[in-house]
């Protein structure tokens, strides 16, 4: 691929209308979510979405979220539903991400769903790219802006320090403030959580009031989910007391450790802090423990990240 010159946008106006115009160019901008940083490509157009599977050497059979400006854009590409009514106008914009089939005269490149009939797509609440997606008013495809099978990246430093040279710009507005991916539920039969994330299954089971299906395994509709995955490149052990050998040991609620997720065991908190966290530590190239973090709330997805970056690669 052809190495290029990554410009770093303060985002403002002009960085935002420069964004968009690199985007409309067929080109990729990494850009801030409130959940972590996406590396952004036009939906529509084939030779992008290629583009971002090369950038990040990602297996291209695994889908891409189509990020939308509202939930009226996000109708003109799937089959919506009463579910999915409900559920955006609860969780929109914000980090929920909705898998629904797709509508005809979608537009959207089959490379963005790998083949797939259905669309995964999500309103983001960051300001920053609210104002992206209306200026280029039309569906950008963004995994997070990492190679693929690292870290997600939480600030534009992650951004550059895995894809610089491989990207047209980062889109700069500070630390992302959830931390962790969005949540992605499957909706095109019965409910189905296929990802936990930044909004928790027990709100979602609030507002449709029923039980969700648990498929954390994901082998068949989201084939993207491997079980290593946002892996450091230091061994990672979970559930950990205290620090043995030559760990460093990330902690959760009150107690002696090389870092905090959160001193005062708030999960929103931990969430944000997470990805840096795992960064951080990791630059020190000594192998990590983790505290344990409740299964609840939050914590579901936090756990469901630290495992994948745990897991045998
Ligand atoms: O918070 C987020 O969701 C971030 C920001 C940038 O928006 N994006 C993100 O994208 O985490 P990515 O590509 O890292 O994860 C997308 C996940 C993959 O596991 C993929 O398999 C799944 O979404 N996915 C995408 N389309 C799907 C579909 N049609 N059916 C099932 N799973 C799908
Ligand atoms: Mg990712």
């Amino acid at each position: 691929m052809d190495m290029q010159t990554t410009l770093r946008l303060t985002a403002d106006t002009a960085g935002i209308a420069r964004a968009a115009a690199l985007l409309s160019e067929g080109r990729l901008v990494s850009f801030p979510t409130e959940t972590v940083y996406g590396l952004g490509g036009d939906a529509r157009q084939g030779r992008a979405v290629a583009a971002i599977y090369e950038a990040k050497g990602r297996p291209s059979f695994n889908p891409l979220i189509a990020h939308v400006a509202s939930a009226e854009a996000a109708r003109d590409l799937v089959a919506w539903s009463d579910e999915a009514e409900r559920l955006a106008a609860a969780f929109w914009p914000g980090p929920l991400t909705l898998v629904l089939p797709l509508k005809e005269g979608h537009g959207v490149s089959s490379l963005v769903t790998a083949g797939l009939e259905t669309l995964a797509v999500r309103v983001p609440a960051h300001p920053v790219a609210q104002a992206l997606l209306e200026q280029v008013g039309g569906p950008v495809a963004a995994p997070s802006a990492n190679p693929s099978g690292r870290i997600s990246p939480t600030t534009a430093e992650h951004v550059l320090a895995g894809l610089s040279g491989r990207i047209a710009a980062v889109l700069d507005a500070g630390p992302c403030g959830v931390g962790v991916e969005s949540t992605i539920l499957g909706l095109s039969g019965e409910p189905v959580l296929l990802r936990p994330g930044g909004v928790a299954g027990e709100e979602i089971e609030a507002v449709l009031g029923a039980w969700l299906k648990r498929d954390e395994s994901g082998a068949i509709t989201a084939p993207g989910q491997l079980a290593s995955h946002y892996a450091p490149e230091a061994a990672v052990r979970l559930n950990a007391d205290r620090a043995e050998g030559d760990e460093l040991l990330l902690g959760f609620g009150e107690m002696a450790c090389d870092l905090n997720l959160s001193a005062s065991g708030d999960l929103a908190e931990a969430a944000a802090a997470l990805f840096a966290a795992l960064h951080a530590l990791d630059a020190r190239g000594r192998p990590i423990a983790v505290a344990p973090i409740p299964e609840r709330g939050l914590g579901v997805a936090i756990n469901d990240r630290l495992r994948r970056a745990a897991a045998p690669r």
